[in-house]
């Protein structure tokens, strides 16, 4: 009875900010065409603003990936300018409009849901992208894709550590941090930036940076959404590693095997090479009907080497073992049997839970392969579900201090994930309950009993502590009461719930 207490309060300050949030756009909010008169009199020419409904907004307007819970936008504006992105932050404070940045279209948490008849802010005009060999930094544009980035620095003989997918935009995947391959060497993706032009929640300009604004520095390291809009950020950038080669091993274990790769697995925790990833995807197999495991190696080393460290496996017997001779930019394109991911498909509705795991516990392990292999048993609807599996060596991520950025989780295993990807928006309410499940088996052994999830693996339902960690949260807030007192920024898993109680 007395659990019940808050619970119901909590539903009486839902329904009184309803009734404010229809007050508020009955009484002021502009309707989608007064929206597009109001930009077209602020914006420089050159910018594109359209109703979503217009046929140019599908033509050229940068098309989500996940759309199980979209943002719901009325307005498309393509700013060409510093000054329009900047127009566009004080048009929405003012007038109460919600709006979003996009840059890659590849965010996916549930949270995005909650914004209504708003401004989708598309960056694709800031695409950008310099390399200065002799100062090793990089500069791109806000909306440039990893895989923009990372043909450009091969070819001038750099790396930066960045995630598995060629199309995420490189700074949506800073603002959270950013964690790939390369990150066992070089630390977070945040944790090479140099500077940001930033446009803040209060509409001003600023670049940020170790020595300007320090304080929105540490925030946009991790935590960036909740802040702003960045337009150009540079980053510190490294001379190859073995020359820009890599080794790529793809391997395939039936199911009765699970056990033994959680074994073997287990025994890199804590002393996994700098230049080693494990990366596996677990799904069902069509043809054999039951669950196995895909499992990819990365070495940036000596082929050799790499063949020595994942011998263990390779002595398991696993079927189709291919070895490739990737490159720094190529290794998503062969990994996982150079497998299209879903979840690169283009309004594809996709369901995610994840947890962070610091230990690797093989009997928690099996008993969520077990429960996966039943429940996909006849239900094709679920057999599209995957989990991904990514560890990488902590030595990169322990060489900045956790105080040094928002990103808080460097001492991380496995970054573990279930993808719910469904072709059908019908398949969504079935992989939503089947992803909470395997979330609540996947934490038992965790090596935590909090839930700690790496903000952009998350749902959307965790909340700050469990994304930012609670230690974080005191800072974090009191860089939104500076930089977004109005808290524009709160539809992607935000320190600070938006203000219409959403
Ligand atoms: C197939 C796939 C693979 C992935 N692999 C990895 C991985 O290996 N490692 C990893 O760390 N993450 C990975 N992710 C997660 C990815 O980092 C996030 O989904 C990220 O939010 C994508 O950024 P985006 O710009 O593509 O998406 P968007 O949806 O455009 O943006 C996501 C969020 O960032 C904000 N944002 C975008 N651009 C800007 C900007 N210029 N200024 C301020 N805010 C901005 C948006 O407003 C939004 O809140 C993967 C995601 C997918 C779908
Ligand atoms: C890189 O940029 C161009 C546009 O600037 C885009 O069309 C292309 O698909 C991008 N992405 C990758 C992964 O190459
Ligand atoms: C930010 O830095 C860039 C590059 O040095 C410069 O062109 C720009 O004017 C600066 N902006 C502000 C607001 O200081
Ligand atoms: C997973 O491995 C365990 C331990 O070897 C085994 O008992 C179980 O059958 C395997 N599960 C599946 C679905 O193959
Ligand atoms: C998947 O099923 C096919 C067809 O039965 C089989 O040849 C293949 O070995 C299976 N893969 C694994 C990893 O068991
Ligand atoms: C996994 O599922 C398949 C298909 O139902 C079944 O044949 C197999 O026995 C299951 N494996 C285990 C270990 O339960
Ligand atoms: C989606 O799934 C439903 C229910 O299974 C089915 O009726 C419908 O035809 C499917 N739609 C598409 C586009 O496949």
């Amino acid at each position: 009875m007395v659990a019940l207490k808050p619970i119901l309060l909590a539903g009486l300050v839902h329904l009184h900010l309803h009734a404010l949030r229809g007050l508020a756009w009955a009484s002021s909010s502009p309707t989608p065409q007064q929206i597009v008169r109001d930009l077209q009199a602020r914006l420089s020419p050159g910018s594109e603003i359209v109703l979503t409904s217009d046929p140019g907004y599908a033509r050229d307007f940068t098309q989500r990936f996940a759309i199980a819970t979209p943002p719901a936008y009325v307005v498309g504006v393509k700013p060409v300018a510093v000054s329009d992105v900047q127009a566009v932050v004080r048009y929405s404070a003012s007038k109460n409009v919600p709006f979003l940045a996009t840059g890659g279209g590849h965010g996916y948490t549930f949270s995005l849901g909650r914004l209504e008849s708003g401004i989708e802010l598309d960056m694709s005009n800031f695409h950008s992208i310099d390399i200065d060999p002799a100062a090793n930094t990089l500069t791109v544009g806000g909306a440039v894709q990893i895989g923009n980035v990372t043909a450009a620095l091969l070819a001038a003989g750099r790396e930066l550590p960045v995630g598995q997918c060629a199309t995420v935009g490189l700074t949506g995947l800073t603002m959270g941090g950013g964690v790939g391959p390369y990150g066992g060497i070089h630390g977070a993706a945040s944790d090479s930036l140099l500077s940001a032009e930033f446009v803040t929640g209060t509409g001003d300009i600023l670049n940020v940076s170790a020595t300007r604004h320090a304080d929105l520095f540490y925030g946009v390291k991790g935590a960036g959404f909740n802040y702003g809009v960045a337009t150009r950020l540079t980053y510190r950038v490294y001379p190859l590693t073995n020359n820009g080669d890599v080794m790529v091993v793809n391997t395939q274990f039936p199911g009765p095997l699970n056990g033994s790769v959680w074994e073997l697995a287990s025994r890199f925790v804590g002393r996994q090479p700098k230049e080693l990833t494990l990366d596996f995807s677990l799904r069902w197999n069509a043809s054999s009907g039951g669950m196995v495991a895909w499992c990819s190696f990365y070495y940036v080393g000596p082929q050799a080497e790499g063949l020595r460290l994942i011998q263990p496996f390779l002595d398991l017997g696993p079927l189709n073992v291919e070895i490739h001779a990737a490159r720094y930019d190529s290794i998503s394109s062969v990994a996982l049997y150079s497998a299209e991911s879903v979840g690169t498909i283009r309004g594809i509705s996709f369901v995610p839970y994840s947890v962070n795991l610091y230990a690797i516990d093989p009997p928690s392990l099996i008993s969520l392969f077990n429960y996966m292999n039943a429940t996909m048993t006849g239900r094709p609807d679920l057999q599209t579900a995957t989990l991904a599996w990514a560890q990488f060596s902590t030595y990169g991520f322990q060489l900045f201090p956790v105080e040094s950025s928002a990103f808080p989780y460097r001492d991380v295993a496995v970054f573990f994930q279930y993808d719910g990807f469904g072709f059908n928006a019908s398949q969504i309410p079935a992989l939503d309950k089947f992803g909470k499940n395997v979330r609540s088996l996947m934490r038992p052994g965790s090596g935590r009993t909090d839930l700690e999830v790496y903000v952009h693996f998350g749902h959307g339902d965790e909340g700050p502590a469990a994304w930012y960690s609670a230690a974080k949260l005191p800072r974090l807030n009191a860089l939104k009461a500076v930089y977004d007192p109005k808290n524009l920024f709160s539809y992607y898993n935000p320190v600070q719930r938006g203000r219409y109680g959403h």
